[in-house]
């Protein structure tokens, strides 16, 4: 791998199938970077954050793997990245400690999802850590540990996310002073031009409002699930308003400018809903036909993406063994005889 001064590095959180929104928010624009040979990037599957929300084993293992299959079905270039399992990286989990060593716990008071889930319980009346595990308050700092194990500089995340970055950092400049200048402080980078898609119901596509379409629905379940995507009453004939329509603004994320261009012409000269998603329908067909065969056949055959994830933590721990056992010196564990 080409290092260049900037270092990507992203976590997807393995409790779920990819959809839509996830493929046009992270997985698309990962892909395009990976084709660069210059590009110095790190994805990987984050199984050890699934276990806080989600205890169901089956659906952690069976997550991993759809996503592990969709990053490679759509044609990540793993000789560019590095693409990994964060639970084969065993010095992440140690980084972890070093660094919940650091970690200020008013701090991770303040962090968002543990005071939504604080607020959650005071409003239920029940006692404020009902239900809060320590993975829970404790997700900023292995998220910390993920991104610091790399010394990624540039850290891709949706805006929920830019939090737990500026607790990274807080976390490094800690340590850095502590112990010497061991890591670059990351950044959050939020791309504003990347679409946020909208789900079935209009509000934004995410599993925990379960309104997504799923990347790789077999050619009926897609079209079921178009015909579900709200819309108005509008009658066929009558003029639809493009920048208000889940329709339209799926089909922008996927069309070139001239197709959305065109379609906007048909929202006003008053398309039919019905045809509208059956228009959308084939465009995502043909868009996401290829990788889907690519991904069903991954999915029959795990060997290949077990393979890997197995190199991607190689390539990984050759980064992470020599670099935790230097910090793990700077803190004085090292071997007693100098
Ligand atoms: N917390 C991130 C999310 O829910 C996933 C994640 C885990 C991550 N570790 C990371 C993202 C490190 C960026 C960097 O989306």
């Amino acid at each position: 791998m080409t290092q260049t001064s900037e270092t990507y590095l992203t976590g997807i959180t393995t409790t779920g199938t990819p959809h839509l929104g996830n493929y046009v928010g992270a997985i698309r624009p990962a892909i395009a970077g990976s084709q660069n040979p210059g590009h110095s990037a790190f994805y990987f599957l984050a199984d050890l954050h699934a276990l806080i929300k989600c205890q169901d084993p089956d659906m952690v293992r069976q997550s991993s793997r759809e996503i592990a299959a969709t990053w490679l079905a759509l044609g990540l270039n793993t000789d560019n990245v590095v693409f990994y399992r964060q639970s084969d990286v065993p010095e992440i989990p140690q980084l972890t400690w070093l660094l919940t060593c650091v970690a200020a716990k008013g701090l991770l008071n303040r962090a968002h999802a543990y005071k939504d889930a604080v607020q959650k319980n005071i409003g239920d009346g029940e006692d404020p850590d009902y239900g809060v595990t320590m993975g829970l308050f404790s997700y900023p700092v292995l998220m910390a540990a993920d991104i610091l194990m790399f010394n990624a500089t540039k850290v891709p995340v949706g805006r929920d996310q830019i939090q737990h970055i500026e607790m990274a950092r807080d976390m490094a400049q800690r340590f850095n002073y502590l112990y010497g200048e061991h890591f670059t402080l990351p950044e959050a980078v939020v791309d504003d031009n990347v679409a946020v898609l909208q789900g079935l119901d209009g509000r934004k596509m995410s599993k925990s409002y379960g309104n997504t379409i799923p990347l790789f629905l077999e050619e009926k379940q897609l079209k079921k699930h178009i015909n579900k995507i709200k819309t108005n009453l509008l009658e066929p004939g009558e003029p639809k308003d493009a920048d208000t329509s889940t329709v339209f603004q799926i089909w922008r994320a996927f069309a070139t400018p001239e197709q959305t261009a065109e379609m906007r012409r048909e929202f006003d000269s008053g398309i039919a809903w019905g045809e509208a998603k059956k228009r959308l329908f084939e465009l995502l067909n043909e868009q996401l036909r290829e990788a889907r065969d690519n991904y069903q056949r991954l999915l029959a055959e795990p060997g290949y993406v077990d393979e890997e994830l197995r190199k991607g933590a190689d390539k990984a721990r050759a980064f992470s063994v020599p670099f935790l056992d230097r910090l793990k010196a700077a803190t004085g564990i090292s071997p007693l005889q100098p």
